[in-house]
């Protein structure tokens, strides 16, 4: 294994794990130049604009040599192709997961491709404190001082079943993983997203979350969650020329987690999670701002269909 380039910081959860010292960070709720907006102004609906996006069989991808774009659940079954994408277009990626085998195993890959060297960032989310996620962005900060893009794609699936057979300790597991911490981690980097020219933020959903049913449980709920979380920053971030967001609806992709939710399907209908990473690639470097705020469903995207909607009505 090469010598490994680990983000140095110390997190709350485990702190065995690390050497770096602990940093305290202050993270702002509201950034100092947005202005308070008055929710109780009627405002009109907005007005239905076609957003082109990439072709899906033929995208250009963009250059993104110089910029540092974290990829959360980047073990993960989208999470790695599209971080091993970035790093082939010249980011330096942040690679984070849980599990630091896996982490060491996709940094090596990326370093003997001769891509720009990652970093690991190992933190379970399910114990994640909002320290450590300040800590992540001091550690940034001292060591890349830029962040030009956060995709979310981590995720738990939890037990699918009826709401009655749902263990409690289980649901807070879940809305930790699943919506805290995009949260926490989004707000304690919007500082250092805010210095970039050109930043965006990703978030990954889910169609049990935009029509949630029956047996899906705490995943569903916290997928809901996350999509609302999307059109709340999204609203915020309405006027900020830099700063962009958006979120993607991937459908079925044959994934490791697909494969726990319908165990008996036929995986080779289903596509690749690297058939998404075009559309990912645009989002982050490539969209113009006033063609951001989009929710895009993947699967019409793939089939050359009409596939974005506003995220805020
Ligand atoms: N697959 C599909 O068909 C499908 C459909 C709709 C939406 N999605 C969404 O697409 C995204 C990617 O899904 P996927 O199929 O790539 O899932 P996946 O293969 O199961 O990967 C999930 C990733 O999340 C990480 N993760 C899980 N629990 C965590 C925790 N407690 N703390 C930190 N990281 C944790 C995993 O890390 P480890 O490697 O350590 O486990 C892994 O890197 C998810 O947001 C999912 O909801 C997927």
């Amino acid at each position: 294994m090469q010598a490994l380039s680990q983000l140095s910081y110390t997190p709350t959860a485990n702190p065995k794990l690390y050497t770096g010292p602990a940093v305290a960070t202050i993270a702002r709720a509201r950034p100092a130049d947005t202005p308070a907006r008055c929710a109780i102004m009627p405002r009109a609906p907005p007005p239905i604009i076609l957003v082109p996006l990439p072709d899906s069989r033929n995208a250009k991808p963009p250059d993104l040599a110089g910029r540092v774009i974290l990829v959360t659940g980047a073990t993960g079954g989208l999470g790695e192709p599209l971080a091993r994408a970035c790093a082939a277009l010249g980011a330096t990626v942040v690679l984070h997961g849980r599990h630091v085998p896996k982490l060491e195993s996709l940094y090596d890959a990326i370093v003997a491709a001769n891509h720009p060297e990652p970093v690991i960032l190992p933190l379970d989310f399910a114990k994640a404190e909002a320290a450590d996620f300040g800590n992540v962005a001091a550690a940034l900060e001292a060591q890349f001082r830029r962040l030009d893009g956060i995709v979310h794609t981590a995720a738990m699936l939890g037990s699918l079943g009826p709401i009655e057979h749902q263990s409690f300790d289980a649901w807070l597991a879940l809305l930790r993983v699943n919506l805290a911490a995009p949260m926490g981690i989004t707000r304690a980097l919007a500082p250092l997203l805010a210095k970039a020219a050109d930043a965006s933020v990703v978030f990954t959903l889910d169609d049990r979350g935009i029509a949630p049913r029956a047996y899906w449980g705490g995943y569903g709920v916290t997928k809901a969650g996350v999509a609302a979380l999307a059109r709340e920053l999204a609203d915020e971030w309405e006027s900020r020329a830099n700063l962009r967001v958006n979120a993607v609806v991937p459908g079925p992709i044959r994934s490791p987690l697909r494969g726990r939710t319908h165990p008996g399907e036929d995986r080779t209908k289903l596509p690749e999670p690297g058939e998404l990473v075009p559309l990912y690639l645009h989002l982050l470097a490539g969209q113009p701002k006033n063609e951001s705020a989009r929710l895009i469903e993947a699967r019409a995207w793939l089939a050359g269909a009409p596939a974005s909607t506003p995220l805020v009505a």
